[in-house]
């Protein structure tokens, strides 16, 4: 059965779409067939993240509003067989996407694929609502800062609301992804800690991305950090994750970057 996620956060800029690419591709990787969908209309950064902005011809609004069919849409990847790539627009509003028209195309990828990635928009509103409409799963993306905490403990809310099988009475299976982790700092007590976010969210952790210049690193040459450089620490904590969203039981460790002694040294000093 296909499993539809909703990568959301409520806060812009904590990496969503970032782990939308990693996870799609991570899960791909592993034999899954896999869609990521841009549903950040407007912005349009998935196929950025995934190197694929010179392939866009169709995108998600054409498809909803029948100008063309799913297939043309369809961006298959070049690297990993078995992931594809459902752009955004970049120039129409935001209110292209209409209800009926996102549940439809919804249905039509559940008959292809095994899982549909959503990469939500942020915000609480209607495109948001759109991303995760017809959600079996959500990973809320949180970054260990108060004001992300506080918007992800929102989107949890909406996602026991406003969701197809929250009406009908089920749940989202939810998942917190905290990403962009420095232990250092949070050593420091310069962000929260895990245990923090966990005891006010309190919903499972999926996985602990350390915050990286790897992800910098692969975003800039357009290839989901699994793909770039998968034995470096955020890939790998990327791939434990999507083992974890298809059942799998691993410990969750928190990740540390390996810097230089001396950095650390210096970055102490500096604190
Ligand atoms: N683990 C990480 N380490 C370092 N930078 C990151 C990490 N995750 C995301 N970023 C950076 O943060 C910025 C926002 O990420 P993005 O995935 O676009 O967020 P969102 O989709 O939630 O707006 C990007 O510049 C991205 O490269
Ligand atoms: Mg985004």
């Amino acid at each position: 059965m296909a499993k539809v996620l909703v990568v959301t956060s409520g806060k812009g800029g904590v990496g969503k779409t970032t782990s939308s690419a990693a996870l799609g591709a991570a899960l791909a990787q592993t034999g899954q067939n896999v869609v990521v969908v841009d549903f950040d209309v407007g912005l349009r950064n998935l196929d950025l993240i995934m190197g694929a902005e010179r392939r866009v011809v169709f995108d998600l609004v054409n498809v909803v509003q029948g100008d063309a069919k799913l297939a043309q849409a369809l961006i298959r990847d070049k690297r990993v067989e078995t992931l594809s790539l459902l752009p955004a627009s970049q120039t129409r509003d935001k209110d292209a996407l209409t209800p009926e028209g996102v549940e439809r195309v919804i249905d039509e990828l559940r008959a292809k694929f095994d899982w549909i990635v959503c990469d939500s928009p942020a915000g609480i509103e209607r495109g948001a609502t759109l991303a995760m409409r017809h959600a079996d799963m959500a990973v809320v993306v949180t970054n260990p800062e108060v004001s992300s905490v506080r918007d992800s403990d929102r989107i949890i809310g909406l996602l026991d609301s406003k969701t197809a099988k929250a009406e009908a009475g089920e749940k989202v299976e939810k998942h917190l992804l905290l990403t962009r982790y420095d232990a250092m700092r949070a050593a420091r007590g310069e962000m929260l800690k895990v245990e923090d976010v966990l005891e006010i969210l309190a919903i499972p952790l999926l996985g602990i991305i350390p915050d990286s210049e790897e992800v910098l690193r692969a975003s800039n040459v357009g290839c989901p950090v699994t793909l770039h450089n998968p034995i470096s620490a955020p890939a790998r904590a990327y791939a434990d994750a999507a083992r974890r969203l298809m059942g799998e039981i691993i410990e969750v460790v928190t990740p540390i970057e390996r810097k230089g002694l001396m950095s650390r040294l210096f970055g102490r000093k500096v604190a």
